[in-house]
Order: structure tokens, then sequence, then C-alpha cells
């Protein structure tokens, strides 16, 4: 949010806000003051009476993270009336929800880094991790109760599905079913949910129709889908950790993405082939087989047909949005499209 306003001719000013996006001025001042009074709401709800629990929730809400699911709320909320009383606490909910769910992932997956800070796990302990992000959903919950018994049921809900996603994808898939369909459903289940839950909130608590919750709803699972299509594919493709995370990570731990699948089935038979899929289904914990397997996905076709899936969820996602009504938050949430496709982090 930090370019000037440029009038362009004949249309209203805009400005560069979070995440890229060419948006409106007015859109971007109001997004930017809710997002600090999201931040501000963020950080007095972890603060707690047990010291050790108030430090280790404070360690990555300080950290940073994006608040991509928060600015869905705030950017769905225009299709009502956005200074409806529920808006700011419901993009904490799931802002605080979806850091409970980093806490409890970075002790699956055995992840030491997390935005870009040592994770709750390697800083202190698996217990202490695991209770952390126990009391985060305790204070999504508690916030949660102000905004009513069917806010309560979506988030629930959600949740529900979050878990499912997590617990199909350590068990995998079933011996004879199909394994894409599997790792899509788990994708939509652990992260289309709750950004799901993100637009569906952000519409419904401003009091937009009900067509018009449905579609958003919608259109940010497809958006939620493909944000995890680009965190696996990102997970592959970057030689740094621009991301806050540590590359590679989920080749480490078993966890079949995308362009794994694709080599698996065949995609592109280079001469490399046989080696990556024979690597593919070893144990990867040592660190020169995993860096031979990386550096052979990386260059592999694969990665671009991962690409051009994610390229056409995102684009479903726009169709989708160009349903609604063409205000300047529509044209915010279709620039979050191309975010999706492109980020670095
Ligand atoms: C990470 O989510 C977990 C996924 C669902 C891919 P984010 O990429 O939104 O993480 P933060 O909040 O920016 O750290
Ligand atoms: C995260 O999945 C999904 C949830 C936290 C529900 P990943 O394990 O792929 O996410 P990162 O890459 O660790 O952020
Ligand atoms: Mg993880
Ligand atoms: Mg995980």
């Amino acid at each position: 949010m930090s370019n000037p306003s440029t009038e362009k001719p004949g249309g209203p000013a805009t400005e560069t806000g979070p995440f890229g996006l060419s948006v409106d001025a007015a859109l971007a001042a109001d997004a930017k003051e809710r997002l600090a009074a999201v931040e501000a709401l963020l950080l007095d709800r972890v603060r707690g009476e047990d010291p050790l629990l108030s430090d280790a929730s404070k360690h990555l809400v300080e950290a940073g993270g994006k608040r991509f699911r928060p600015m869905l709320v705030l950017l769905a909320s225009h299709f009502g009336d956005p200074s409806a009383p529920g808006v700011v606490p419901a993009a904490v909910v799931v802002e605080l929800t979806h850091l409970g769910t980093l806490y409890h992932d970075d002790v699956m997956d055995e992840a030491t880094v997390r935005r870009g800070q040592q994770s709750a796990n390697s800083r202190w302990t698996n217990t202490v991790a695991i209770l952390t992000g126990d009391y985060l959903f305790a204070r999504a919950s508690d916030l949660l109760a102000d905004l009513g018994p069917d806010a309560v049921r979506i988030q629930a809900r959600a949740f529900g599905r979050l878990v499912r996603g997590q617990i199909q994808e350590t068990v995998g898939p079933r011996p004879g079913a199909d394994q894409l369909e599997h790792y899509l459903q788990v994708v939509a289940d652990k992260t289309g949910s709750l950004i799901a839950v993100s637009g569906h909130f952000g519409a419904l608590l401003a009091g937009a129709p009900d067509q018009v919750v449905r579609t958003v709803t919608s259109a940010c699972e497809k958006i939620g889908v493909a944000f995890q299509l680009s965190d696996d594919i990102l997970d592959i493709a970057s030689e740094t950790e621009e991301s806050g995370k540590t590359p590679g990570t989920d080749l480490r731990e078993g966890i079949r993405t995308l362009p794994m699948h694709h080599v698996l089935a065949g995609i592109g038979s280079g001469a490399d082939d046989a080696r990556l899929r024979e690597l593919l289904v070893r144990d990867l914990s040592d660190d020169a087989l995993h860096a031979e397997a990386l550096a052979l996905l990386r260059a592999h076709p694969a990665m671009d047909r991962a690409r051009a899936d994610l390229r056409r969820w995102a684009e479903d996602a726009r169709a989708e949005l160009l349903t609604l009504p063409a205000i300047p938050a529509r044209d915010a949430l279709t620039h979050l499209c191309d975010y999706v496709v492109s980020r670095t982090g």
C-alpha cells in the first residue's frame, strides 16, 4: 500500500496494495485501515495468563505471514456492508485458526522454519507446539462465539474438513484409488476449506445476498486449491527460503504433491525419468538422495504441467468471480487469482 495513488484518465485512482494488487485507492485505504484493526485484535487475543503460551503464540503472530485469509474476509465484505461489526473479528478468527494449524502442521512435517523464523516445535518442543496450536483454536472459538451459531457451524465444518485433509494426506490413498483424485481432495480439504470460509465469513457477516455469499465461497475454495498447488510447486522450485520455509520439505517427508504425481503417471519421458521415479518411491531422508531427487524434479516437464494445472484452477476461480457484481473488491479478488499463480513466497 506504499505507492502513491495514480489517476488513470477516465478511471478511478488506483494503488498497488497488498499482494501487489492494483486496486481502487479507496478500497486500498479501507483495507489498510482494517488490516491494522485485524493486527491489533490478533495480538490482543493471543495475550494470555500463561507466559509460555503467550510467548509461543506471539512468536509466529509477530513473525508476520501474508494475512491472505484476513484479506479475503475484508475484500468479500464489500459485497455487503464492509463496516458490519463481525467482519474484523471474523478475519481474526480465520487467521488464528490458520495459525493453529501451522503449529500442528510443523510438528507433523518436522519443519524447522516457519515465517522465516524457527518453527515452534524447533524453538521449543513438539509438546509446546501442539498445545499452542490448541490454545490458538480456543482463542479463535472464543471470538467466534460472538459471531453467532451459523458462523460457529461454518467454521466447525470447515475445520473438520481441514483435519480430514491432513489425516488423509498422512494415510495416503486406499489401494487401487486414483492417486491424483486423492491428492486434489486432500488439497481442497486441508487448504480450500479455510480459504473458502474466509470469503464466506466476509460476505455473510456483511449481509451480502445469499447467491453472492454462495458464489464468493465457491470461488474462494478454488482460490484455496490454487493457493496450495502453488505452495506445493514452490516447495520444489524455490532455491531460497524466500517462502519463509525450507524448500524440499514435501519430498523429505514423503508427501507426494502434484508434480510428483505427474512424474509417476509418466508425463514427459526423459532419460532421467526412471531414476526419478525410483527415487520418488524411496525414503529420501538421506541428504544426498534428497538433493538428487529435488534437482531431477525441478528440471522435469512435470513442473510445467503442474503450473498449467495451477493456472486452470486460478482461471476457474476468476470466471466464477466475474459473475459477481462489478465492484472494486471483485477486481481485487480477480487480481488475487493472478497473485496465486505468480507468487514466490
Ligand atoms: C501456509 O499458508 C499453509 C498453506 C495452506 C499452504 P500461508 O502461505 O498462507 O502462510 P502464512 O500465513 O503466509 O505464513
Ligand atoms: C499446510 O499444508 C496445510 C495446513 C496447515 C492445513 P503444507 O504442509 O503443505 O503447508 P506448508 O508448506 O508447511 O506451509
Ligand atoms: Mg507443512
Ligand atoms: Mg503439511
